[in-house]
């Protein structure tokens, strides 16, 4: 399939460069001519002379030969290529991609080419999740690059740690997927959304607690639909045994409220948006008391305190560019309820679920929902499995958060 294709593979400074050479030799056997770009950077972790032996080709890094003055014109190689990888690419390079800084051959060249850009991303974790990083994928993908990591290209093994460079086989699988017509971009890479799920516990003692029946797996549900979309996911998730599958999803474990409602502060400002689909405890008692409450006979009551609204308080705070929906579980006046609560906490638009529904809300693998949005617009979906009704929440939101 890569037969004849003209390929640029940019080799940034990360130690993820030795797979480059991995890369190089699986382009070559599936027929490519591949021109390596390297940086100077990249000459420090693997040496041109692997990779002109491994492409048939001198190896570019400089704008000019030093030993006669041969000048390497970025545009005639940008117009020559079918497509420029640039695999390991490091935060410093996708920065200076998105900033225009053209101070080498390969950041200059990438400038000036016409072709599909494919880019494999190689960090450590805390620089992955740096919001500079994840705003420039996000710049990077709004312009039409495609960004390859771990769990989202179309061999991908979910099995890496995040900032990790997708595995050589898979990029090369993405781009025969490209050259087939077969590769569906991710439509929410470089995006990053704050996903709410499952109960809240409320301590009355050290054994007791208020709580309610949420099992999480709508809110988890979401979050894997949306990482699998290429967004980079926090959940944020009250007590539940669920599992989370996706390297894209940073996951928050929370009992309370309160810490709740604290990593909500912390993490929404830094997102395109929120999807609060917790069940959280409106209510927790006044006092935990220290040790174990003693069984008598006599009545008891517990004198309870509200809890902060976290949706509301995100709806507050909401920024022109984010998005949030929450989440209304009803049993009467369904519809008139979510709607004055989606203008009560300002959100975008509520996902209402019914416990009269058979089949829907707390525990259920299935849900029935209808979203309703600022214009009143109602929108109703059967009863599907709540991993279906996870695709129809993002299939409404990707066109919110996209335009
Ligand atoms: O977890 P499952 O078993 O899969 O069940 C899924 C679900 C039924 C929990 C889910 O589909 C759902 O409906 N979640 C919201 C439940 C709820 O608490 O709804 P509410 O109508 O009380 O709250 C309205 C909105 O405000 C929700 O987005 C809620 O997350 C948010 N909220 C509420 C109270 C509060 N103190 N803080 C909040 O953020």
């Amino acid at each position: 399939m890569l037969q004849g294709k003209k390929i640029i593979l940019g080799i940034t400074g990360s130690i993820a460069a030795y797979k480059a050479a991995l890369l190089l030799r699986l382009l070559v056997k599936e027929g490519a001519e591949v021109q390596v770009l390297i940086t100077a950077s990249g000459k420090e972790f693997i040496t041109p002379v692997t990779l002109s032996a491994l492409s048939g080709r001198p190896v570019l890094g400089e704008f000019f030969e030093h030993s006669d003055g041969t000048w390497h014109s970025h545009v005639d190689l940008g117009l020559w290529a079918d497509a420029f990888v640039i695999a390991p690419a490091t935060a410093n390079t996708m920065g200076k991609m998105t900033n225009g800084i053209c101070d080498n051959l390969l950041v200059t060249t990438y400038l000036s080419a016409r072709c599909p850009v494919f880019i494999a991303p190689a960090m450590d974790l805390d620089m992955f999740q740096h919001p500079s990083t994840i705003r420039n994928m996000q710049i990077l993908s709004d312009w039409g690059c495609h960004i390859i990591e771990p769990g989202t290209g179309i061999l991908a093994s979910g099995l890496s740690g995040k900032g990790r460079m997708e595995e050589p086989e898979s990029i090369v699988e993405n781009l025969k997927a490209y050259f087939s017509g077969q590769y569906t971009p991710k439509r929410l890479s470089g995006k990053r959304l704050m996903i709410t799920a499952g109960p809240t516990y409320e301590a009355i003692d050290p054994v007791r607690f208020i709580g309610n029946h949420s099992s999480g797996k709508m809110g988890f549900a979401i979050a894997e639909a949306l990482a699998k979309e290429g967004a980079l996911v926090d959940l944020i998730a009250g007590p539940v045994a669920l599992k989370t599958e996706h390297p894209n999803i940073f996951r928050h474990d929370v009992v309370s409220t309160s810490e709740m409602y604290q990593l909500c502060l912390q993490i929404f400002p830094k997102t395109d948006g929120a999807i609060m689909s917790a069940a959280v405890s409106d209510y927790s008692p006044m006092e935990v008391v220290t040790s174990k409450i003693k069984r008598s006979d006599a009545n008891r009551s517990i004198e309870l305190k509200p809890n902060p609204d976290i949706a509301a308080e995100m709806g507050t705070i909401k920024q022109a560019h984010q998005i949030l929906a929450g989440f209304a579980l009803e049993t009467d006046n369904e519809e008139l309820n979510a709607t004055k609560k989606m203008q009560k906490k300002n959100f975008d638009f509520i996902v209402l679920n019914s416990l009269k529904t058979a089949g829907a809300g707390f525990g259920t693998d299935t849900n029935k929902i209808t979203i309703i949005n600022r214009q009143n617009k109602k929108t109703e979906y059967p009863l599907k499995s709540k991993r279906d009704v996870a695709n129809d929440i993002i299939n409404y939101l990707v066109p919110l958060l996209t335009k």
